[in-house]
């Protein structure tokens, strides 16, 4: 019996020195950086069609983190991101060429939109990866990013440098690497299949799951489906008054889900404007979405009746956060 403990101490002393040797790479080497990729050939035609649907992706994902107060993308402090990530800034993604992208290539910007990896190799860890994004919507988002629209006209203010935490360079190592980028054309979807339509603006366009899942580390990028707890809901997340705010069940459960809250009209209304068929208006980060329109909302709606129903009553949370703050009292 001894001299079992004995191998199995000196197994979990061997495993316990390989995990700080692993801890120590980890702060040593950072963020991993990568060959410089040899980025696509591609010169994007900018068309006034192309600008205004770049321009509404942008609504949705890019001038959240990316716009200063007077709505330049200068790059920003993203109080949003949990301090257990460090400190995160955005960058400058005006056309400056020095502070902004402005020297990047159209085919740098798309293949680093897909796989997060700059062209010099540098991995971002933290901006989001458009692995499924049809090809002629990154493309509009470069017609808008080289627009004359005022967001990004040159500017030179400069957001400090991202500090990384341990937790997200151990991350970086793990479990947040670069996405391939495609091998095949991504294709727009068939507007008139309500339900490829809805995946597509919900999963590759509009990110819903990323908030409206079980987990935020825990997501498929290229397999949105195979997230933990997908669009179940109940990720925790910092509100505007400092109390936690959870992300809503939006699967069609009977109970717990959307099935019998929201008939397709008040799900476009809630969407759109923030407001619910009660009058209560919707926390703080789940902001208003004017730029999408009743078609695009519609369709997520058909969508989601077809994806897979999760019992998770998030109301329960809330009563769990109660009890917890009267016990503490
Ligand atoms: C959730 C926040 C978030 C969203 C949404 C987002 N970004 Fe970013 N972006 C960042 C952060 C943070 C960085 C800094 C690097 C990192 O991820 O650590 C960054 C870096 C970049 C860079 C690299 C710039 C450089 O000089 O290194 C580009 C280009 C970029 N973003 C473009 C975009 C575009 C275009 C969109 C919209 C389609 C977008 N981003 C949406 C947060 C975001
Ligand atoms: C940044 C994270 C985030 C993203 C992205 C996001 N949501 Fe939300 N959403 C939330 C949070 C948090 C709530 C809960 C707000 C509250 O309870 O006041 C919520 C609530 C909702 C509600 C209300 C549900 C209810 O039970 O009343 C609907 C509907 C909704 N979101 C739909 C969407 C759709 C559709 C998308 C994509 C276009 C989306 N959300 C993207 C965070 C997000």
């Amino acid at each position: 019996m001894k001299k079992a403990f004995k191998v199995i101490g000196i197994g979990l002393g061997s495993l316990v020195l390989l995990v700080a040797a692993f801890c120590g790479y980890v702060l040593i080497v950072g963020i991993p950086t990568y060959d410089p990729p040899a980025t696509p050939t591609i010169t994007v035609e900018i068309t006034p069609a192309r600008v205004d649907r770049g321009e509404a992706i942008a609504h949705l994902q890019c001038m959240a983190c990316h716009a200063n107060n007077e709505n330049r993308l200068t790059g920003k402090y993203m109080d949003d991101i949990p301090a257990m990530f460090g400190k995160i800034y955005s960058k400058n993604i005006t056309q400056d060429p020095e502070k902004g992208i402005g020297k990047w290539s159209d085919g740098d910007i798309i293949y680093f939109l897909r796989t997060g990896v700059r062209p010099d190799g540098t991995f971002a860890a933290i901006m989001p990866k458009y692995a499924l994004m049809a090809d002629e919507d990154i493309k509009s988002v470069v017609a808008w990013l080289r627009s004359d629209r005022f967001p990004v006209q040159p500017s030179t203010e400069e957001a400090p440098e991202v500090e990384y935490s341990f937790v997200s360079k151990l991350l970086a190592h793990t479990m947040i690497k670069p996405v391939a980028y495609p091998t095949q054309p991504i294709l727009m979807p068939d507007t008139a299949d309500q339900v490829a339509f809805g995946k597509y603006t919900a999963n590759a366009v509009a990110d819903c799951y990323a908030c409206h899942s079980a987990d935020l580390i825990q997501q498929d990028k290229l397999n949105p489906e195979r997230s933990k707890g997908f669009y179940g809901g109940g990720i925790e997340m910092p509100g505007k008054d400092g109390k936690p705010v959870f992300t809503a069940n939006l699967t069609f459960d009977d109970q717990t889900g959307i099935a019998n809250k929201y008939t397709k009209e008040q799900f476009i209304r809630v969407v759109k404007l923030g407001v619910r068929p009660d009058g209560t208006i919707l926390r703080y980060p789940m902001e208003p979405r004017p730029s999408m329109s009743d078609s695009e909302l519609g369709a997520i709606y058909e969508y989601l009746k077809t994806v897979p129903k999760i019992h998770n009553d998030i109301a329960q949370k809330y009563a769990k956060v109660q009890e917890k703050q009267l016990a503490s009292k």
